[in-house]
Formats: C-alpha cells, structure tokens, sequence
C-alpha cells in the first residue's frame, strides 16, 4: 500500500468529488429519518496543506486553492448555493482567510451530518487507520474500522437506517481496480438496492475508461449517473486528466446541480484548453 492522499489532497479531484458528496448529503438531510454514510476507502480525514508532502506536488492550488483562501476568485452567484456546505466545511478548519488545511470525505461528512445520523469510515492502511481513529475517538456518532474496503462494504450493507451514501473511493494503485469496483456495485446493490452511491475513478487512461463504463452499464441498473471533469485534454495515460463519478440512485436534484457546478468548476480548475465535462445516464 502505497498510495498517500496527503499528495494529492485538496486537488481537483477531490473538489469535485467533495462536492458532490456534500450535495447528496444535504439532499438526504431534506427527509427527517436518519441515514447512515459510509465511507470504504477514507484515507485520515484531514490534511496539513503546510507538510512536504503536500508541498511537494501543490495540487490543492489547482484544486481547494481555486475555490477558497486568499488567491481565490468569488464563486458566481448561480453555483454558490451548491458548493456553500462543502465550502463552511473546508473553511471551518481553517483561520479566517487562510488555506493551510484540507477535511477529507470522513471530516467533511461528518460536520454535514444531524444528530441522528451515523458515519462509518473504513481505512486498511495502518498507519491512516490509527489517525482516523484518533480523530473520532470520543465521536458516538461515527464508526472506525480498518478492514479491507471491498470486505467492509459487504460487511456494513444494508444499513439498519436504510438510507445511506456510500462513497467508495480506492487509490487504483493496483490494477484491475476498474474491474474490482463494479463487482463490488453488483455485489453491493444486491444487499442494499436503494442506496446512493458514489464511485470515484481517474480519467487517464480513456480507453479503461470506456471499458469501465461498459461493464458499469451492463449491470443494468437503473438510474446510473456519470459526472466526468477534465482539466486538460485527454491522452497521456500516465497523466491523470479528468476525475470521474458514478452515482447510482442520485438524489432528486443532483443532475440539475451538476448542470451548473461541473462546468463552473471545468472552467475554473483547467490547467489546459481542451478539458470539460460530460453528465451522462448510463442507463
Ligand atoms: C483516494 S484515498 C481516500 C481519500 C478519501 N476518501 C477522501 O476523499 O478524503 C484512498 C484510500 O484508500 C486506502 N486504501 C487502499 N487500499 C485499501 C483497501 N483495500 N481497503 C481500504 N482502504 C484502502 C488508502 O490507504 C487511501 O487512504
């Protein structure tokens, strides 16, 4: 196990994928019954933007830093409303006006969560492990475990709430990773039908990418949304150019929010002509 977020922390991919995820979130919030987000691969929960590592790639300046902090544009009126919760979160930990620090998924679903709600964050490498559980130790609300994310996703379906968003974000630092994350939807969907899922994978390679549509489609479930961004055009397979989600049962709304959010964000988080977006059904 390689793979460390601290790198790449803040960057596009987790602006889009943040923001997303606290959309479905508030969107889940609408209903009073309690629902349960469980979080597979959720890596520490909060980055030090400050510490070498982040440093050493800056990302987050193509990411967070576009959005938020004191190099930061103001965000257009229109898209605002839909990126407000994701932004206080990310703003709540850090000074006024400043960008030294960076909530991953566990932090940011958590402050989004009521009273009656429950997250479940599963972490397998050691190390990441023990800091999530230091961040949550004397948090009832939320669940730490530190299995393998493929297993934990078996273990914790169907919530006892049976409403829920399970983000499931893997590194894809082995390969057949693509394969891996649809056979875990199809095994998923079978124990919790209902649930909103989001799926992260990385646009590099576009032919993977076709592949892994492909076979997302041939599952066969009904309402599979796609939202893609690239910062630069696609090609180089070795350079990760767009960020891609699938959402499986997207809350009422999201599609019509993303119709706004991801071309803002294409156009805000470019590196290169030739990106943008594409919102899709796959089936
Ligand atoms: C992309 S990062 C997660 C980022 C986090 N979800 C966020 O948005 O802030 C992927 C995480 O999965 C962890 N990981 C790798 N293999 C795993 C496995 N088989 N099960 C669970 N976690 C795993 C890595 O250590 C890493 O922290």
């Amino acid at each position: 196990m390689n793979y460390r977020h601290i790198y790449h922390a803040g960057n596009f991919a987790d602006v889009v994928k943040h923001a997303v995820l606290a959309l479905a979130i508030e969107r889940m919030k609408l209903k009073e019954a309690a629902f349960r987000v469980i979080d597979t691969h959720a890596g520490i929960g909060s980055y030090d933007l400050a510490v070498e590592a982040a440093r050493k790639t800056g990302e987050w300046e193509g990411g967070i830093g576009r959005l938020l902090g004191p190099l930061a544009e103001p965000i257009p009126l229109a898209v605002a409303p839909l990126v407000a919760s994701y932004l206080e979160v990310v703003a709540s930990a850090n000074r006024p006006g400043e960008l030294t620090c960076y909530p991953g998924s566990p932090a940011i679903a958590r402050q989004l969560l009521r009273p009656q709600d429950r997250l479940v964050v599963n972490e397998l490498h050691p190390q990441d492990g023990e800091a999530l559980r230091a961040v949550f130790a004397r948090d009832r609300q939320t669940t730490v475990m530190e299995l393998d994310g493929w297993i934990a996703l078996k273990a914790l379906l169907p919530p006892k709430e049976r409403r829920g968003v399970i983000l499931i974000d893997p590194p894809f630092e082995v390969a057949g990773e693509m394969e891996r994350l649809v056979k875990a939807l199809r095994e998923a969907v079978k124990r919790f039908a209902t649930g909103t899922y989001v799926l992260w994978y990385p646009i590099k390679d576009v032919a993977k990418v076709r592949r892994f549509k492909r076979a997302l489609r041939e599952l066969g479930l009904a309402k599979l949304l796609v939202a893609e961004l690239s910062i630069r055009p696609d090609g180089d397979p070795a350079v990760l150019s767009g960020t891609g989600l699938a959402i499986l049962n997207p809350p009422f709304e999201i599609e019509r929010q993303l119709r706004v959010l991801l071309p803002f964000l294409a156009q805000r988080l470019a590196v290169a002509p030739g990106g943008g977006h594409v919102i899709e059904w796959l089936v």
